[in-house]
């Protein structure tokens, strides 16, 4: 009886040790693997040295959980009030280009503390309808935020609309400006992929990119084509430049946006007067989706939809060719109006 006793004793032990040790070694992997996740800085370094400027992005950062709480409608007006959650005009604007990489850029900002994004496209400039109901329409759209925060919105029809930047400019005259270009051809073709996969979905036939942007009468770049025009950047922002100078704007390479996004978004923090507060922590490559995606926290992370990074068709080498040698000069043009060069073949 003592010797089956003693046997069940020596038994729980043998669980409970095993179970501390367990444990010790999940401890001990975790902390490993925390400190994988931050290889540039760890939490605290990521905020920075408490110093005036920091302050208030610290206090931002824990509000944010509040504000998400207002978003999901589990906040009454009044906390809205007593934490002086405010609608506010865009302070920048994200006016292009469509397909450049838009809503990753947009997304990847508003890791930043101080920023905060409106969800959806608003198309208040470029949409009458929707201008013709007035500024006050257009602030409500705007999501809650800390008077210490900025909002970001985006609206790629803007760069191209005609009537957007007096627009704009009426609301604020030295409101910040950022457009994200790709390479020309890369940008029309995977304009062409947007509007084919809507076809298809229609169960709809739509021609082959080739026939759209080269004219079968010349054998020349169709310059009536939508995605080729949109893709003419200097064209679309010489219009811009009678109402804004070169220095309110500020250029993303969305190409380099995909491959080694951290930098280019340190940029856009400098452009917008913003604390240095994004991390190599905020973003991971995820080889499934084939993109990075976005850590906002260790529990909290996410991937753009499955529309963003679609597979392009295959195009005929001579159309890219001509397009590219139709593109050069324009692009060399754009180079120099806004001084960043993008190497575009
Ligand atoms: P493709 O679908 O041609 O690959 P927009 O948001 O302006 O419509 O731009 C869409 C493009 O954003 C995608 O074009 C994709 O390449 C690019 N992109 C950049 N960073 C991305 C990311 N982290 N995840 C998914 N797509 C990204």
């Amino acid at each position: 009886m003592l010797f089956k006793q003693q046997a069940w004793l020596t038994q729980k032990l043998l669980v409970l040790g095993s179970l501390a040790v367990g444990s010790l070694l999940y401890l001990v992997a975790r902390v490993g693997s925390l400190d994988r996740l931050q290889p540039i800085c760890p939490i605290e370094g990521r905020f920075g040295a408490r110093n005036q400027a920091d302050f208030p992005l610290r206090a931002l950062q824990f509000k944010r959980g509040l504000l998400h709480e207002f978003r999901k409608g589990n906040a009454s007006k009044e906390q809205v009030r007593l934490h002086d959650l405010v609608q506010q005009l865009p302070k920048a604007i994200i006016i292009g280009v469509r397909k450049g990489g838009t809503r990753a850029l947009l997304e990847m900002l508003n890791l930043h503390p101080a920023v905060v994004k409106a969800s959806q496209e608003i198309h208040f400039f470029d949409n009458d309808e929707n201008y013709a109901k007035g500024i006050e329409w257009y602030r409500k759209k705007m999501p809650f935020s800390y008077p210490q925060q900025i909002t970001i919105e985006k609206s790629p029809a803007y760069f191209i609309t005609e009537e957007v930047p007096e627009r704009i400019y009426k609301m604020n005259s030295s409101i910040k400006l950022l457009i994200i270009v790709r390479e020309p051809t890369t940008r029309a073709i995977s304009d062409y992929t947007q509007v084919l996969e809507g076809k298809e979905r229609k169960n709809k036939t739509y021609y082959k990119f080739e026939k759209l942007a080269i004219d079968p009468n010349t054998c020349e770049v169709n310059t009536k084509y939508k995605a080729v025009r949109t893709s003419i950047y200097t064209k679309h922002l010489e219009r811009w430049l009678k109402y804004f100078p070169i220095e309110q704007f500020h250029i993303v390479d969305g190409d380099r946006l995909i491959t080694e996004p951290l930098p280019e978004l340190q940029l856009v923090e400098k452009f917008l007067n913003l604390p240095p507060r994004i991390s190599q922590y905020n973003l991971y490559f995820n080889a499934t989706r084939g993109f990075y995606c976005l850590r906002f926290n260790i529990i909290f992370n996410k991937c753009l939809a499955g529309s963003k990074g679609r597979i392009h068709p295959e195009v005929d080498p001579s159309v890219i060719t001509k397009l590219r040698k139709f593109f050069h000069p324009f692009n060399q043009k754009f180079y120099q109006i806004t001084g960043r060069t993008l190497n575009w073949p």
